[in-house]
């Protein structure tokens, strides 16, 4: 034992460090836990009493002159780093990351999410390059319809079956039919493209979430009590909806949903521009056409579905004027959003 620790001392006396970690890595293995001097410690009670005294003292030399060398290399470190670099302040605390905030479309598409999951609708996703049968053809526009037209849809590729950028989330629709088992109730979100100038109010890329229900007996008044919902809990509970008829190749009866001013109450300002009502979404009960397109039995089942912009949903939340803020990453901007996350 005594060799043991006559050898170590040695050995502490010539230990030399360069960075921090070597000498971490020296008293892990001289003191740490499974370290050569801690074994001496514990070797030690099985010393024989009349040893003990000696031994004892060596013992704690070796200990105390390891700790001490130890401390020495740091201070030694510490010092050149200083005259290394001038003004260096090692007792700095780091400079911390600057944590970031979720985009408010991400923040207005979970809740949108969220608001749907809650009535048991599940997320479905599809391709952003897409074909024409899924974006136009399943959806029962006719063959000369202006969507299809260059000036509105980026095409990739052109023949039959053109290769495309879609143009709306309603081109999930048609491969959940495709795929899913009936009865079906997703929320679609993602992103589309247009061939648009882009403004205030339009551009070439933004988001949709599109809604899909199908199954025996489904009715527009089913269809009008999810529009409702959804609308009181992201505009208050207060919120109104009023349908009015439109028209979209896909859907038979169609309508344009608004629902009350959140800013007004409905009573006129200039954001509703008077009318007392904000359009948020368009909506329909599935066309026979559509269903039979994707081979679902058109005299078995019946469906809603309704589809709505995320930017607009945002803009007319927080009263965004410029759809263009929400492309640009200014964190002026986008810092605002912090309390919402
Ligand atoms: N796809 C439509 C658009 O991009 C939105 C839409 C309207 C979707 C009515 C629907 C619907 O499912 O029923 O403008």
């Amino acid at each position: 034992m005594r060799e043991k620790i006559e050898k170590l001392l040695l050995e502490v006396e010539q230990l030399a460090a360069k960075r921090e970690q070597e000498i971490e890595e020296i008293r892990v293995r001289l003191l740490g836990k499974k370290g050569s001097i801690t074994q001496l410690f514990d070797e030690f009670r099985n010393v024989l009493p009349e040893q003990k005294r000696e031994l004892g003292q060596v013992l704690n030399t070796l200990k105390v002159s390891a700790q001490n060398k130890i401390e020495q290399l740091r201070a030694v470190l510490e010092e050149s780093m200083e005259s290394e670099n001038p003004g260096f302040d090692l007792t700095k605390p780091g400079d911390s990351f600057e944590l970031g905030t979720r985009h408010p479309i991400s923040v207005t598409r979970g809740e949108i999410l969220s608001i749907f999951s809650k009535f048991g609708y599940e997320v479905a996703e599809g391709p952003e390059i897409e074909d024409d049968w899924h974006v136009f053809g399943a959806l029962n526009f006719p063959p000369e319809h202006p969507a299809r037209d260059m000036q509105d849809t980026f095409f990739i590729s052109d023949g039959e079956n053109p290769v495309l950028l879609r143009t709306h989330t309603s081109s999930v629709q048609v491969r959940a039919m495709e795929r899913m088992p009936l009865p079906i109730r997703i929320v679609c979100p993602g992103r589309v493209f247009r061939n648009e100038a882009i403004s205030a109010r339009a551009h070439c890329i933004f988001h949709q979430v599109e809604g899909l229900y199908i199954d025996k007996n489904v009715s527009f008044a089913d269809l009008k009590q999810a529009v409702l919902l959804f609308a009181r809990e992201m505009f208050g509970e207060n919120a109104s909806i009023r349908l009015r008829p439109s028209y979209f190749p896909f859907t038979e009866p169609s309508a344009e949903v608004d629902v009350s001013c959140n800013i007004c109450g409905g009573k006129g300002c200039n954001i509703c521009k008077g009318t007392g009502w904000l359009e948020i979404m368009g909506c329909g009960m599935v066309d026979p056409n559509v269903l039979e397109a994707s081979g679902i039995d058109s005299k078995t089942y019946s469906g809603f579905a309704f589809g709505m912009g995320i930017e607009r949903i945002a803009m007319l939340k927080w009263q965004v004027k410029d759809l263009r803020h929400y492309f640009e990453n200014d964190l002026r901007f986008l810092k605002q959003f912090e309390t919402v996350v």
